[in-house]
């Protein structure tokens, strides 16, 4: 059995090392602490559960659902949309629910690029902007985003050959690995880049709702001239704690919406009406549930940057995301770091080559785990690799 070229050209997983340690040192009876992935510990709020049992006790919610999505969802996005950003989207066209963010942004590769075409993706960054392109057989080209620059990516040092046929450009603030917040401008630069290009901009808004200090994440589309030019992918799945529930929807450009439809109408059949149901109250209802969320993620971002800061790792506090970026020792790359931090004190950190070669140099802390075990974790990285 031979799997298809378009699958080689992935590039390797760079975790499967990590794991081997890890797998090694659970075996050897080490109680080891994950703060790898990016996955809420806390349950989704009740009330959104609740909403899913009386949506899908209903037999209405049991058949195959429309890509379109059922109204109650694309309105409430659009309430919501209105609310939190000032936007006016219009539920018919300019609104779509997605399996989540991470469905949305691999497909549009299928619906925008061919053979030959560019996605413009930020390194290091989510590795769907990189791996999403590569199986529509087109090119990312990457945009290096660096510490000196706010993490924000040099729109003017893209060739003019890459310019020309670059169709996708993926943006995501705040930033998933980096911790950044948008950039003053970029956004606008962006809009002004498309333009001149033909290209669609992709805006990730994952973490727009995870945000601290009493930063207000924008979203793209507050930006003039941005519907026209580009979409927005909006996720419950962080700011809400739904990721297990798959709820997402793009808005923006409605030619790049229809598009989209019209491509998932060929891959999938929608999102069960029952979580799209519950989906909706959570938007409607659920104002506070990402600024507990955020309260909480702002605790133990304090925490976990005391900490570093007594082994002798400086970082600036991030504003927003559930992430800490963080340079690593003199005399390590990610990969050893992240090994010498395993092996001596049983704690998992992503090295931040995994997020491209822009990412080398770096490593990520996910925030979401409980309490007391984040502590334990701090005060072993205190105990064994402090001064
Ligand atoms: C930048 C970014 N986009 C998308 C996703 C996936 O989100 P979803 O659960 O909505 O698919 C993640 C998850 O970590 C992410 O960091």
């Amino acid at each position: 059995m031979k799997p298809s070229e378009r699958l080689s050209r992935l590039p390797p997983y760079l975790f499967a090392e990590l794991e081997r340690r890890i797998a090694e040192k659970k075996a050897a009876g080490v109680d080891v602490i994950s703060l790898g992935i990016g996955d809420p510990d806390t349950a989704t709020p009740e009330f959104v559960v609740e909403a899913l049992g009386e949506a899908a006790r209903d037999p209405g919610t049991h058949r195959y659902p429309s890509n379109r999505g059922r109204p109650e969802l694309r309105e409430a996005v659009a309430r919501f949309y209105g609310r939190r950003f000032g936007i006016e989207l219009d539920p018919d066209t300019e609104i779509l629910p997605a399996l989540g963010a991470k469905e949305c942004v691999f497909n549009l590769n299928l619906a925008f690029l061919d053979p030959g075409d560019a996605a413009l993706a930020a390194d290091p960054g989510y590795p769907v902007y990189t791996g999403g392109p590569l199986l529509a057989e087109a090119d990312p080209v990457l945009m290096r985003l660096l510490p000196e620059h706010g993490f924000a990516p040099d729109l003017d040092a893209i060739s003019p050959g890459d310019s020309a046929r670059a169709r996708l450009m993926y943006l995501n603030y705040p930033n998933n690995p980096t911790g950044a917040v948008a950039p003053h401008g970029l956004f606008e630069r962006a809009v002004r880049f498309a333009r001149e290009h033909d290209t669609l901009v992709v805006h990730d808004a994952s973490y727009t709702e995870t945000t601290f200090d009493g930063y207000v994440a924008p979203s793209f589309l507050e930006t003039p001239g941005a519907k026209e030019v580009g979409v927005e992918v909006f996720s419950l799945s962080k700011g809400y704690n739904m990721t297990g529930w798959r709820t997402a929807a793009m808005v923006g450009n409605a030619a790049a919406v229809e598009a989209y439809r019209a491509l998932k109408t060929n891959i999938d059949s929608g999102m069960f009406e029952a979580v799209q149901l519950a989906a909706a109250r959570a938007l409607d209802e659920g104002d506070e549930v990402p600024r507990r969320m955020s309260d909480l993620y702002a605790r133990r971002r304090d925490l976990v940057c005391d900490a570093l800061a007594q082994i002798g790792v400086q970082v600036t506090p991030p504003k927003g995301t559930i992430y800490i970026w963080a340079p690593v020792p003199d005399g390590h790359t990610s990969a050893s770091y992240c090994e010498l931090v395993l092996e001596e004190s049983g704690v998992v950190v992503s090295p931040g080559s995994a997020y491209g070669r822009g990412g080398e140099g770096f490593f990520r802390i996910s925030l979401t785990v409980p309490d007391e075990r984040l502590s334990e974790a701090v005060e072993r990285l205190r105990a064994s690799l402090g001064g």
